[in-house]
């Protein structure tokens, strides 16, 4: 099966990304029956962030997060999008010309965007077929994406189900989505779900004290330190139940409840445990972003193998068409 996903390069990766969405699908990509394409999606990224050398930085930081968490890049295909830009926008245009106009103008998450922006450009518009061609491009099954990707998902089955309509059944691959309805929303600093764009993330990359610094900055409520607190309703330790053993979360639940133990321990413990389960994973990251050199032979040797893939498809696709 092929599975495939993109990801945004709009700022470092999170816990909340790390734990939603790197580790499932690294479990995923494990099982040998599957093969999986990942890819950061830098030209979607355009759409938002102008700044080439910030797109550049949070691209490697991605990268390195997705290999430090163990992504085996050799067995699988890592890519950067822009790499292959040529095959992906090519395809991108002939699915564009199958695209009715009121679905793009009717799409939520466009409506979303173009309310809150003041400048609203043309690939935020077209967008989701940019998205389509992502992904038939390299013939995938299925797509593991969250909730607010559904609509984009069924837009790129419309597209196909046109395509192939005009062309043939066997032109393109009609990919499934894979909504994991039950995955925790890991929440953030403040108890909203933790996300790039609320400011509220735990970047679990950053240096111990600065990492500590963003841990204080999870906010309690005003319960004394004598005095017993509420596990079930506290940020600190609704954390702490993400990354700890069972046995120190059931002492840091007796602790709560007994009283005579603040917020503050709480936190230096939060933050313990945070440096300890991610010992590997903060150390591999640090060792790509200081050896750049080999986080982009890494991605050259994926995007060599994903342009094989991408070739092929395209040659199908334009003999399909008579081009
Ligand atoms: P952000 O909200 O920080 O911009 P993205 O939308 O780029 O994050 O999400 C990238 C991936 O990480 C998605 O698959 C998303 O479902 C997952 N993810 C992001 N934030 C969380 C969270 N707080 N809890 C669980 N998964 C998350
Ligand atoms: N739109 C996706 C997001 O914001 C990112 C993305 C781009 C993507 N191309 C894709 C996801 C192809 C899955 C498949 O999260």
């Amino acid at each position: 099966m092929r599975i495939l996903t993109g990801i945004q390069a709009s700022g470092r990766p999170h816990l909340g990304n790390v734990l939603g969405a790197i580790r499932p699908a690294i479990e995923l990509s494990k099982n040998p029956a599957n093969e999986s394409f990942l890819f950061i999606a830098d030209l979607h990224t355009l759409t938002s962030l102008k700044d080439g050398k910030q797109l550049r930085e949070n691209t490697y930081a991605i990268a390195a997060a997705w290999l430090a968490c163990g992504f085996d890049a050799d067995k699988n295909f890592f890519y950067r999008q822009s790499k292959l830009a040529g095959y992906h926008t090519e395809l991108m245009w002939y699915l564009s010309c199958f695209t009715p106009f009121p679905m793009l103008a009717n799409g939520h998450s466009f409506k979303e965007k173009s309310e809150k922006l003041a400048n609203v450009n043309a690939g935020l518009f077209t967008y989701p077929v940019l998205q389509a061609a992502d992904i038939m491009l390299y013939d995938a099954h299925l797509v593991p994406v969250g909730r607010d990707q559904r609509q984009h998902l069924e837009m790129t089955r419309d597209l196909g189900g046109a395509f192939n309509n005009q062309y043939g059944e066997n032109t393109l691959v009609i990919p499934e989505a894979k909504i994991d309805e039950t995955v925790m929303v890991i929440p953030g600093t403040d108890g909203q779900k933790m996300s790039k764009s609320y400011g509220n993330y735990i970047d679990i990359f950053l240096d111990e004290k600065e990492l500590l610094k963003s841990v204080k900055k999870i906010v309690t409520d005003a319960t004394p330190l004598e005095e017993p607190k509420n596990p079930e309703t506290d940020n600190v330790f609704k954390l702490y139940s993400l990354v700890a053993t069972n046995d120190e979360i059931e002492e840091m639940k007796a602790n709560y409840l007994a009283g005579g133990y603040g917020y503050g321990h709480a936190k230096q413990a939060l933050h313990q445990v945070l440096v300890r389960e991610f010992a590997k994973e903060r150390e591999l990251f640090n060792y790509y972003m200081n050896n750049i050199p080999e986080l982009e032979q890494k991605l050259q040797e994926g995007e060599a193998k994903a342009t094989i893939i991408a070739k092929a498809t395209m040659e199908r696709v334009r003999e399909k068409m008579n081009f």
